[in-house]
């Protein structure tokens, strides 16, 4: 499969955020994950509706927005008409049959979805939902900050998961030059990946380091 990176912008300069974006469109960036937090499901507040409304003027890339709050199905519509491509929610915030509502009304409207789990939620949680979502983002960390430590014990479960869906898996945290070649064997294809892109000298060389792991 496509190995595609995804910078999360939670460890850009957000005194400059468009320029952060638009270098790393330039640098080979597949999409922009922007990190949604709201004090409650995760003890971090980030960004709303109105800053992704302004990064979507900022890049042709596509807006992955990852939803860490606890009442996602409240905020939406807000981020689709922000302009959001990919919208992904947590199992932990949501219920099947919502989700399956979520899936219709953003399938209308032309925007992914995706479903998260935290290092500590079991596959099984998820494991019925599958032909539902469009991707499955799989944490890496505890969600909540960029630049913390990778978990292999996540490396299982990406494995397993890997053995029941087609689509895309995407994983989230601690993801650099060393890891990124672990969970990619493991069966992961989108790589989100904060510090290990924005915090690095050379933006095209860190994607690159990426997308050329194995
Ligand atoms: C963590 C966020 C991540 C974060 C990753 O809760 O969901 O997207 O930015 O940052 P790094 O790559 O620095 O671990
Ligand atoms: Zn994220």
């Amino acid at each position: 499969m496509k190995i595609k990176i995804a910078p999360s912008i939670l460890s850009a300069d957000f005194a400059c955020l468009g320029e952060e974006i638009k270098k790393v469109e330039s640098c080979g960036a597949d999409m922009i994950h922007v990190d949604v937090m709201d004090g409650h499901f995760v003890p971090n507040i980030t960004i709303g509706p109105l800053v992704v409304k302004d990064i979507r003027k900022a890049t042709k890339l596509p807006l992955d927005v990852h939803l860490m709050i606890k009442q996602p199905q409240k905020f939406i519509n807000a981020f689709v008409a922000a302009g959001s491509d990919m919208l992904t929610v947590h199992i932990e915030t949501i219920s099947k049959l919502k989700i399956k509502n979520l899936k219709l009304k953003l399938k209308k409207k032309g925007v992914k979805l995706g479903v998260s789990l935290n290092p500590g939620t079991a596959l099984i949680k998820i494991k019925n939902m599958l032909d539902l979502v469009d991707f499955v983002l799989v944490m890496t960390v505890e969600p909540g900050f960029g630049g913390q430590d990778f978990m292999p014990e996540v490396l299982p479960k990406i494995k397993k998961l890997r053995g029941l869906f087609v689509g895309d898996i995407a994983v989230d945290g601690g993801i650099n030059k060393k890891t990124s070649r672990q969970v990619i064997k493991a069966g992961a294809n989108v790589l989100v990946a904060g510090s290990y892109i924005f915090k690095s000298k050379d933006y095209k060389e860190s994607i690159t380091r990426l997308k050329c792991t194995v």
